[in-house]
């Protein structure tokens, strides 16, 4: 069954007993869906305080490692004034920690799943199993979603942090779970700074900031609403940038770096500025572009990361300039969901260092240098609904697990240079489609060029109604299985997810469940 926008509207707004559906279903989501928390008792957009995440700090260090301890469990948070909410945070903090890595070290992070054994409300086991989005990881520490580590486990991932600086973020990637474990709110930044980033005149230190942009819905009770819209996808009334709801932050007159994170379950975003002036974009999910580009809007799907620098110079203090969304189609909008945040105009002083933006930034970014030429092979990928199942060239993760883990949707031969093209053949919805380990180049979209500020190094591709993106890829350093996925998060659970694999003919593979979660207590770090 092919649902419109105005079919999925219809059910999240009026319940899903405006449309046949099964009994059961129905009724359990017109329960859920009256539950829901009025809008008269939201807090109004621009009144609570811009906060930012705090910076890990490692529980020790060696000549080349540094050791973090991280608990994943329940915490109790204050989203909506007056009421509290549960979530689920690493380190308790929701959104997680931020991590500050310098290139060339390396990293342990023993992740703990301390989560209770069924979910309060949705009563499945939250097994974890923690990706972190960005990096080229050994298969056994990618967060495979297979690999899981239950409640009462714990798992040492390690992380080898030789990649061009970029923003990275770790997120639960449990299989079929991970919708739930990221709504509750298992999603943070990792930071990876290299010489080249540290030596631009680009923000740095306090005006270099986290906005990690998601959607949530609450019950009256203040309690987390999850629901799914038969699969479509979640989409959430309130909009949260740090965790907090709609914030004011205060600026300086003067340019700040923004590393904006669309970590919803879902939702796209079209980011402009009220003001209408325009935002340079310096980097990409991989990092630097090798030319800023200056936009005036632009679309952000979920998993993307783009660094934005913003100059608030121009105006006067007190003046409030406001981060808009003027949604992409097929995403189901509520009254409040067109604002982002507010960005409150100080006199304050500031330090003039740091405050440009150059006019090249990464001009040998390597992804970008590849050429169509290098390519040895052309693959398509097709992401399509099927018998109410989302697949990848008609198959599932179901069909990878039935497999044993053997069946891949591509066998790369590392170094080679590759095109994958990806297609979404419906005007019914969109995919952000990403790829793990690899970093790759848009040569084209629908045949012609890559937008504006796609013009960088990425991981991840929106990939619009009825749209074809043709990826340039080079398999470099990886030998093993990787996934490939949808990467709103309802279509991965259900079940958008495949992998590939990366041959090398000398050196043998890693095999993704070669290390698996231990049982508490833990053992040394
Ligand atoms: Cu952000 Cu497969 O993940
Ligand atoms: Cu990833
Ligand atoms: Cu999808």
């Amino acid at each position: 069954m092919e649902l419109s926008r105005k079919d999925l509207l219809k059910m999240s707004v009026l319940g899903a007993a405006a449309v046949a559906l099964p009994l059961e279903r129905s009724v359990g989501a017109a329960t859920v869906l009256a539950s829901r928390i009025a809008e008269s008792r939201l807090p109004p957009p621009f009144t609570t305080p811009f906060s930012i995440p705090p910076v890990i700090q490692p529980v020790r260090s060696d000549a080349t490692t540094d050791y973090y301890r991280v608990s994943m469990e329940p915490t109790t948070v204050e989203v909506i004034p007056g009421l509290q909410t549960q979530m689920w945070g690493y380190n308790g903090v929701v959104p997680g920690p931020t991590f500050q890595v310098a290139q060339g070290r390396r990293t342990v992070v023993r992740q703990i799943n301390n989560l209770p054994s069924v979910h309060p409300v949705l009563n499945y086991t939250p097994w974890t199993s923690v990706h972190l989005h960005g990096s080229a990881s050994l298969p056994e520490f990618d967060g495979y979603a297979s690999d899981i580590t239950n409640p009462g486990q714990y798992k040492d991932y390690q992380y080898p942090n030789y990649q061009p600086a970029r923003t990275l973020w770790y997120h639960d990637h449990g299989v079929h779970h991970t919708a739930e474990n990221v709504f509750m709110g298992l999603a943070g930044q990792y930071q990876l700074s290299d010489a080249l980033d540290r030596s631009l005149p680009i923000p740095h230190g306090e005006f270099d900031v986290p906005l990690i942009v998601s959607d949530k819905m609450f019950n009256s009770d203040g309690s987390l609403l999850f629901s799914t819209n038969d699969n479509s996808g979640f989409y959430g009334d309130v909009i949260l940038v740090n965790g907090r709801p709609w914030p004011v932050m205060k600026v300086k007159r003067r340019k700040y770096r923004f590393r904006i994170l669309n970590a919803s379950p879902s939702r796209s975003y079209n980011w402009s500025l009220d003001s209408g002036d325009s935002m340079a974009v310096i980097a990409t999910d991989a990092g630097l572009m090798p030319t800023p580009q200056y936009v005036k809007s632009f679309r952000h799907g979920v998993a993307e990361r783009y660094e934005v620098v913003i100059d608030f110079a121009k105006y006067q203090p007190g003046r409030r300039v406001v981060l808009r969304n003027t949604s992409p189609k097929n995403n189901i909008n509520f009254t409040n969901t067109n604002k982002i945040m507010a960005f409150e105009v100080v006199d304050d002083s500031f330090s003039e260092a740091d405050n440009s933006v150059p006019s090249s930034l990464n001009p040998n970014q390597a992804t970008m240098l590849l050429k169509e030429s290098d390519a040895v092979q052309t693959r398509t990928m097709n992401f399509v609904r099927a018998n109410g199942q989302w697949t990848i060239n008609g198959t599932t993760w179901e069909d990878v697990v039935r497999s044993r883990f053997m069946k891949v949707l591509a066998n790369p031969r590392i170094d080679d240079v590759e095109i994958w093209e990806l297609r979404n053949p419906s005007g019914g919805w969109h995919h952000p489609a990403h790829i793990h380990f690899i970093d790759f180049r848009i040569l084209s979209r629908n045949g012609r060029p890559p937008l504006p500020h796609e013009l960088g190094a990425k991981d991840v591709v929106f990939l619009g109604e009825n749209e074809s993106v043709r990826l340039l890829i080079k398999f470099d350093g990886g030998r093993g299985k990787y996934m490939i996925h949808c990467h709103n998060l309802v279509h991965e659970d259900h079940d958008m997810m495949s992998q590939f694999e990366i041959r090398d003919d000398v050196t043998p593979a890693h095999d993704p469940l070669s290390n698996l979660a231990k049982w508490l207590p833990e053992g040394d770090l």
